[in-house]
């Protein structure tokens, strides 16, 4: 049986995630701040599920619950980070909070996942859910953007070291575009929008085939190449 850990999956894509990923036959490490939320969920999921509290500003303590929790459930072989924040209110306690949150949290259990596949000398996978914003700076979310496009750039780095230390860990970048979550309530402006369910159930399909990337939905991939190819006086205007 594979075994996952899935950080922030309390709510949305996190949680919806976790149950798909049980009825495909994981076991499942579950964290977040919300504990009363991961106790609901372990019920909705068919198969063992081990539960921690964990907040991912609080970075060091953040690595030594993932390890404490990995050693818990006997070794693991996936580590998913789902966790993150979007604000768009400029505010720099928020913006640093979010810089927090969706990268340092991110690169430092990604990075201490990689390190213990590779001290056990065991095939790993890495999983991070950035976003379709990674793409470009956009000024309706500068800071939310920014931390996609590090989360983009730092897990094509880790491919790329695993790649040159010959080690079979496998790195997976997730890139939705818009999913009905709590992330997304009342935001306007949104189109092709998917259910949480729909997008776990491409995100599990990504995971089980080891995508280097996926776009969830998958439409999202011509935005993806739209947006890139836009010369920059089209983009500033757009
Ligand atoms: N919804 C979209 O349209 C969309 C699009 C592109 C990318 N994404 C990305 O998808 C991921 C999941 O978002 P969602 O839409 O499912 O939103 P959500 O329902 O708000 O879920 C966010 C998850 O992150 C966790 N989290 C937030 N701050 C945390 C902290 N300090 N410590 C630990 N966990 C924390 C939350 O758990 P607790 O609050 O319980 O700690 C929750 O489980 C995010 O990384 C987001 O950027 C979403």
């Amino acid at each position: 049986m594979k075994k996952a850990i899935i950080i922030g999956a309390s709510s949305g894509i996190g949680k919806e995630l976790a149950i798909e990923l049980s009825k495909r036959g994981y076991e499942l490490g579950l964290t977040a701040r919300r504990l009363n939320l991961l106790d609901e969920l372990s019920n909705l999921c068919v198969n063992k599920t081990y539960i921690e509290y964990m907040d991912v500003e609080k970075h060091e303590e953040s690595i030594d619950i993932l390890q404490k929790l990995i050693e818990r459930m006997g070794g693991f072989d996936i580590l998913i980070y789902n966790a993150g924040i979007g604000d768009s209110s400029g505010l720099f306690v928020k913006e640093n909070q979010m810089f927090n949150i969706n990268m340092i949290g991110f690169a430092a259990l990604s990075r201490h996942a990689y390190h213990y596949f590779k001290k056990e000398k065991k095939e790993g996978h890495i999983v991070g859910v950035s976003s379709i914003a990674g793409v470009r700076g956009m000024r309706m979310a500068v800071g939310y953007a920014a931390t996609k496009a590090f989360m983009w750039n730092y897990m094509e780095g880790l491919r790329h070291k695993a790649t040159a230390e010959k080690l079979p860990i496998a790195i997976t970048d997730i890139r939705p575009g818009f999913i009905e979550t709590d992330m997304t309530k009342g935001q306007k402006g949104m189109f092709w929008v998917q259910t949480a369910e729909k997008a776990a159930r491409q995100i599990a399909d990504a995971i089980a085939r080891k995508s280097k990337v996926a776009y969830i939905t998958r439409r999202w991939w011509l935005v993806k190449q739209v947006f890139s190819l836009m010369p920059d006086f089209m983009w500033n205007k757009s």
